[in-house]
């Protein structure tokens, strides 16, 4: 079985039945994965699968320490032996070390897990943060305006999401500049 075959039937299993709308968030991920294979190369399939886990954390049968990306990393890592890219994707993906340093999990998360490789990390993020709860393709603000009205303003996850916005805006802007030279390299060979 391949890695996104594999991916895919280990994040239905955890979220479909408990966590529908986290599960339908999770396949417009993956599917925006899939715009990325001009950019990533041989990489994508390592990018889908990545999306495909990055929220298995909220499953509730990992929830620990209540951070997502660090439970999910843990139950790939020690349950699931999965590759270790995957593992690092999923601890640090969409800028996660905000959220560790504001639920006091940085010196854990650092200890535990290396960082990919940016290019893959900026990609996901950009994966994560342009698809809506419900799987829809949306702008980077917006994402980021839901979020906070989900929460709300006291949150971990909206104070996370407010450091994090920096980093989170800079990695979609990469990626939509370099999906964007892409194609006007494409169209330049064409002329
Ligand atoms: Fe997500």
């Amino acid at each position: 079985m391949g890695q996104v075959e594999w991916a895919y039937d280990l994040a239905k299993d955890l979220l479909e039945t408990t966590l529908p709308r986290r599960w339908a968030h999770t396949r417009g991920v993956a599917d925006q994965a899939e715009t990325l294979a001009p950019i990533l190369g041989p990489d994508t399939d390592t990018l889908i699968a990545a999306c495909l886990l990055h929220d298995i954390g909220y499953a509730p049968d990992l929830v620990d320490t209540g951070m997502h990306q660090l439970d999910g990393a843990r139950y790939l890592r020690d349950i699931a032996r999965a590759d270790e890219r995957l593992c690092r994707l999923v601890a640090y993906h969409s800028c996660a070390d905000n959220e560790a340093r504001q639920r006091d999990l940085l010196d854990v998360l650092v200890k535990e897990f290396d960082q990919e490789q940016p290019d893959l990390a900026r990609a996901l993020t950009y994966c994560d943060m342009t698809t809506s709860p419900d799987g829809q393709h949306l702008d980077v603000r917006d994402r980021l305006a839901e979020i906070h009205s989900r929460y709300g303003p006291e949150h971990v996850v909206s104070r996370s999401i407010s450091d994090a916005t920096p980093c989170i805006v800079s990695s979609v802007r990469a990626v939509e500049a370099a999906l964007a030279a892409r194609g006007r390299g494409r169209l330049e060979q064409s002329d």
